[in-house]
C-alpha cells in the first residue's frame, strides 16, 4: 500500500487526500513556511501533508482531526521524522478549533471541506485562529461549473460525501479571506485517479491478500465512477490560497 502511495502521490504518509508531493511543496511556498512559523493543518488524517511541509519548511506545526487513530500515526511518523519539538495533534472539529484568536500564522487543510457539512463555520474558525495576513492553502473536490439536473446528481453520488457546496471563492469572503489565487487542478486529479487504478491492477494480488477483494472491486469501481466525473466535466479539483483579512 506505501509502494501505490508512493507511486500515486509521491509520499507514504497513509493519504486519503489527492494532494501529490508537488502539491505540497507549492503550498509550502505559497503559505511562506519557514522555521518559527506557526502552522495548522485541520484534518491532518495521519500526518500527510502536515508532516512533509514541517519537514521541508522548519516551520512548526499542529495537526488536528476527529480520529484518534490517525493522530496517532502521525504522532508515530512526526517521532520517527525527528518532528516531535515542532509538532503536536489535537483532536478537534474544524467548525469548533479548541485554540485562542490569532493563535496562527498559516493553515492548510487538504480535500477536507468537501468531506464535512458546515463548511462555512470552519472557514470562520479558521479565520478566527489566524493572525491577521495569515495564509491559508487549501483543495476541494467540488461540483463542476453549470452543472445541473441528472448531471447534477450523477456529479453529486461519484463525489465526496459532502460534495455540495457554495462556490467556495464566496463562503471565502463570507468568512474574511480574501482569494490570492484559484487554480483548477483536475487534470493532475485525474492523472492521479488513473495512476491508482493502474496501480491497484497491477497489484492486484498482494493488495487482494492484505485488504480482501471485495475491498480491491469495490475502490476500483469508485475510482473508475470518480475519473469518468472528472473527464465528463462533472466533478474538479480546485486549490486555494487565501490571505486572512483585517
Ligand atoms: C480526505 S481526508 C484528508 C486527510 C489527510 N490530510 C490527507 O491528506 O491524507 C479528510 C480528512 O478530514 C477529516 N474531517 C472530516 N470532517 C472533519 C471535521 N468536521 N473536522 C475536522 N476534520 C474533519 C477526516 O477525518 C479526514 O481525515
Amino acid at each position: 500500500m506505501q509502494e501505490l502511495e508512493r507511486s500515486v502521490l509521491g509520499c507514504d504518509y497513509g493519504a486519503t487526500s489527492w494532494t501529490t508531493r508537488l502539491e505540497a511543496e507549492r503550498i509550502a511556498s505559497l503559505l511562506e513556511l519557514r522555521p518559527m512559523v506557526r502552522l495548522l493543518d485541520i484534518g491532518a488524517g495521519s500526518g500527510w501533508p502536515a508532516l512533509y511541509l514541517a519537514t521541508i519548511s522548519g516551520c512548526d506545526v499542529t495537526l488536528s482531526d476527529i480520529p484518534m487513530s490517525g493522530l496517532r500515526a502521525a504522532v508515530a511518523r512526526a517521532s520517527l521524522d525527528g518532528l516531535r519539538a515542532r509538532c503536536q495533534a489535537v483532536a478537534a472539529d474544524g467548525a469548533y478549533l479548541p485554540f485562542a484568536d490569532a493563535s496562527f500564522d498559516a493553515l492548510s487543510h487538504s480535500d477536507v471541506l468537501c468531506c464535512m457539512p458546515d463548511k462555512l463555520s470552519m472557514l470562520r474558525e479558521c479565520r478566527r485562529v489566524a493572525r491577521s495576513k495569515a495564509r491559508m492553502a487549501f483543495s476541494v473536490i467540488a461540483i463542476g461549473r453549470s452543472i445541473d439536473g441528472a448531471r447534477r446528481r450523477a456529479a453529486i453520488d461519484s463525489g465526496p460525501t459532502f460534495v455540495v457546496s457554495e462556490d467556495y471563492a464566496i463562503l471565502l469572503d463570507w468568512s474574511g479571506w480574501r482569494v490570492l489565487e484559484r487554480k483548477e487542478i483536475s487534470n493532475d486529479f485525474a492523472v492521479a485517479l488513473k495512476t491508482r487504478i493502474c496501480g491497484i491492477n497491477a497489484r492486484c494480488d498482494a493488495i487482494t491478500e492484505v485488504r480482501g477483494p471485495e475491498w480491491v472491486s469495490e475502490s476500483l469501481e469508485r475510482l473508475q465512477a470518480t475519473l469518468r466525473a472528472v473527464e465528463g466535466g462533472l466533478l474538479q479539483r480546485e486549490a486555494f490560497c487565501a490571505i486572512a483579512g483585517e
